[in-house]
């Protein structure tokens, strides 16, 4: 079998680990020949490709970023988009499409399969975590150990000054690396898309932790954080091809930080930690997942299980249908959310 693999939407670190993990267990026990289809779809649509052998992989699960490079490209935009992409893989002979990436990419994965026959397998990525039907997406416990890291950091300097720092981190609809970071970092807040948060709560910790001799506080933001009073996030944006809004020009750190000095007087500044999250080599736990992730796509090409999508269950990796993992947005529940609270002010 011929099969093509390519990573889609924004890149996080484990996918080379995925790559390396799909090509060399697809050869050595299937015999399976790979193309890797460049910059996501675009690669496809275009025919932009290279071969991939065990050797052109070896010694690259440790590398952040893509091999592959990748890019927001949704075929379904163009006239005829599907067929043209599923043309595209009939001409470039291949059998299989392995497709990395988050909700967008698998989006496009899952209707190419559903609507157009292609036979294609998804592996779930994202440090947003926001994908359903797995526990886990790679990539997403590298950002928290970055975000964390950044966290401690600004603590201790915000403490030295007597300042508020508001710390904005990426998340445009779901609140996990903030959460998951705010809690490691033992944030003074924390505030995620899901729960609606006004300034007056936000001024209040500030507050009350002033009030106790502790003029100093570090909250932390997702960057899709609607704030009461201080204007959308996603305001005046433009969109990408998926129709999302592309967010952080004036992010929430900036809008917290301006309104909440001038409610306490108390010094504040935002740090907005960007693409620094999404950069650089995994820790030890996203390495480990994205292998047996690869290991397990390989064997869904293998067995022909095509429209489905590698799966962390528990301890256990799994396949799901695609359509499961796309239909909706996994969110922050409630309690989790109301755990960290315990700790805010
Ligand atoms: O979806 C992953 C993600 O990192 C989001 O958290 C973030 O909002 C977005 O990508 C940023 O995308 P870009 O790199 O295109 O600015």
């Amino acid at each position: 079998m011929r099969v093509g693999l390519l990573t889609g939407g924004g890149d996080c670190p484990g996918l080379n680990a995925v790559i390396r993990a799909v090509v060399t267990v697809g050869r050595r026990r299937y015999g399976h020949e790979h193309v890797g289809l460049l910059r996501g779809w675009r690669g496809l649509i275009e025919a932009d490709s290279r071969p991939l052998t065990p050797d052109d992989v070896a010694g690259i699960a440790v590398r952040g970023g893509t091999i592959l490079g990748s890019s927001r490209t949704n075929p379904f935009t163009l006239r005829d988009g599907g067929e043209r992409a599923a043309q595209a893989a009939r001409d470039l002979g291949l059998d299989a499409i392995v497709a990395i990436g988050g909700e967008d990419t698998l989006g496009v994965a899952n209707r190419l399969h559903e609507e157009h026959a292609v036979p294609t397998v998804g592996v779930p990525k994202t440090i947003d975590n926001d994908l359903s039907a797995t526990d886990y997406t790679f990539g997403f416990w590298t950002a928290v150990q970055i975000a964390t890291d950044a966290i401690d950091r600004v603590k201790t300097t915000a403490e030295s000054h007597d300042r508020i720092l508001a710390v904005e981190v990426m998340g445009r609809h779901a609140g996990w690396l903030a959460l998951q970071a705010g809690i490691a970092g033992n944030a003074d807040a924390i505030l995620i898309p899901e729960v609606a948060a006004s300034l007056d709560q936000v001024e209040g910790y500030v507050r009350s932790r002033a009030a106790r001799g502790r003029r100093f506080s570090v909250i932390v933001a997702s960057e899709g954080v609607e704030l009461a009073s201080a204007g959308d996030a996603t305001e005046g944006r433009d969109l990408d091809e998926f129709g999302h809004a592309r967010l952080a020009k004036v992010g929430v750190a900036q809008r917290l930080a301006e309104a909440l000095q001038e409610r306490t007087g108390i010094e504040a500044r935002p740090v907005v930690l960007g693409h620094v999250q999404r950069g650089g080599t995994p820790v030890a736990f996203d390495r480990v997942l994205a292998t047996r992730y690869g290991v397990r796509a390989a064997e869904l090409v293998g067995e022909g299980g095509f429209g489905r999508m590698t799966a962390l269950r528990g301890d256990a990796i799994v396949d799901v249908p695609l359509a499961d993992a796309v239909a909706e947005l996994k969110l922050v529940p409630r309690e989790l959310y109301e755990a960290a609270e315990t700790f805010f002010g």
